[in-house]
């Protein structure tokens, strides 16, 4: 098991494929791109089955996800994923993507064995996208999300961060694009993540405030049917509407104004093979040398365990003393 100190135990694992991606979301990257990682840097294929392999069989991981950067990037991604699904006992396997390339992948994704989607969209507005995103690839994002209905890659999760004075009258909109389609949509606060250090308390736009938001064109009520549990999201039925027979919800992540470090079950590898018990950790754990040096499959359990059993309690945002980590969100993994 990986257990920390304050007794929570890590049972879900966010690999991230690469830190390259093909949009420029201002709220993640800047517009020219970053220095990427050193392919020698990046661990292969098999490194990645392996290490994975490790949490599954060893570990008690039971949920893996797939991210990046922006992971469709990740040529031997299909590969990755089947040797996941073939793992026993079979953990549940799921990839956050930007949606580009999703209409190639979907089908292949499906056959290998994928599970679900999140996909992120944040605007339906094609200027709007290219503005946050700094690319005019609205049209292909959408696509990728039919297609990935359509392959069985469901619910397909929709996550959206809202800015202010960009995109923020878009709450609503986004909601109802979503319900016709039976997407299954989620708002997360904006966190201190991006690359340029542009976060500000300010400019985020609040789980209150998305509240209010979708308020004025929907009745929102507390989810009676769904647990939090370890789940991040705070889930709302919207009144009046069905997804498979059931109220259908919306879901709001409130990272920064309602954490929920006390509940988090997750833990994270980097493409270039480092363990980070938490997206705000300040240090990590470097499985990629130790595999590189010959550690064998119990070595690398016994790092990874002390690895977690390091967690802070939570990601202290609100302290005066918060860092924001060294790596960016593309360089860590949703
Ligand atoms: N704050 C909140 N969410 C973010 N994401 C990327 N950067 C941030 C941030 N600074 C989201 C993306 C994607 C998921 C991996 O995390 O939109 O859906
Ligand atoms: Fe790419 Fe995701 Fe970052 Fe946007 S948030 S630039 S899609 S990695």
């Amino acid at each position: 098991m990986l257990l920390d100190t304050f007794g929570r135990v890590a049972t879900d694992l966010r690999v991230s494929l690469t830190d390259r991606c093909n949009l420029r979301c201002s709220y993640c990257m800047p517009p020219e791109g970053l220095e990427w990682l050193p392919k020698p840097e990046l661990l292969t294929d098999e490194e990645v089955a392996r290490l994975v392999r490790i949490g599954v069989t060893q570990l008690g991981i039971t949920e893996v996800r797939y991210t990046g950067g922006e992971p469709l990037l990740r040529r031997g991604i299909a590969g990755i994923v089947a040797a996941t699904t073939a793992l026993e006992p079979r953990p549940q396997v799921s990839l956050t993507t930007n949606g580009i390339g999703l209409e190639r992948l979907a089908g292949p994704l499906a056959e290998a064995g994928l599970d679900r989607v999140n996909v992120s969209l944040d605007t339906l507005d094609r200027a709007t996208f290219k503005r946050l995103a700094h690319r005019d690839r609205l049209d292909d994002v959408l696509k990728g999300m039919a297609a990935a209905q359509a392959a069985g890659l469901t619910p397909v999760k929709v996550n959206a961060v809202l800015m202010r004075g960009i995109n923020d009258h878009e709450a609503a909109p986004l909601l109802r694009f979503c319900l016709e389609r039976g997407y299954l949509l989620r708002f997360i606060e904006q966190m201190p993540l991006d690359a340029q250090h542009g976060w500000t308390r300010e400019n985020m736009i609040t789980a209150d405030e998305i509240l209010d938001l979708l308020g004025a064109e929907f009745a929102l009520a507390p989810d009676e049917l769904a647990d939090r549990g370890s789940a991040p999201a705070e889930s709302f039925a919207v009144a009046g509407h069905e997804r498979d027979g059931r109220p259908a919800t919306v879901g709001v992540i409130g990272s920064v104004t309602r954490p929920f470090c006390g509940a988090c079950d997750r833990v994270r590898l980097t493409a270039d093979g480092q363990i980070r018990n938490c997206l705000f950790a300040t240090d990590e754990s470097n499985l990629r040398d130790a595999m590189r040096a010959g550690a064998s499959d119990a070595e690398l359990a016994e790092r990874w365990r002390a690895a977690v059993r390091g967690k802070r309690a939570g990601h202290g945002i609100d302290d005066p003393s918060f860092l924001q980590p060294a790596r960016p969100m593309s360089a860590i993994g949703g």
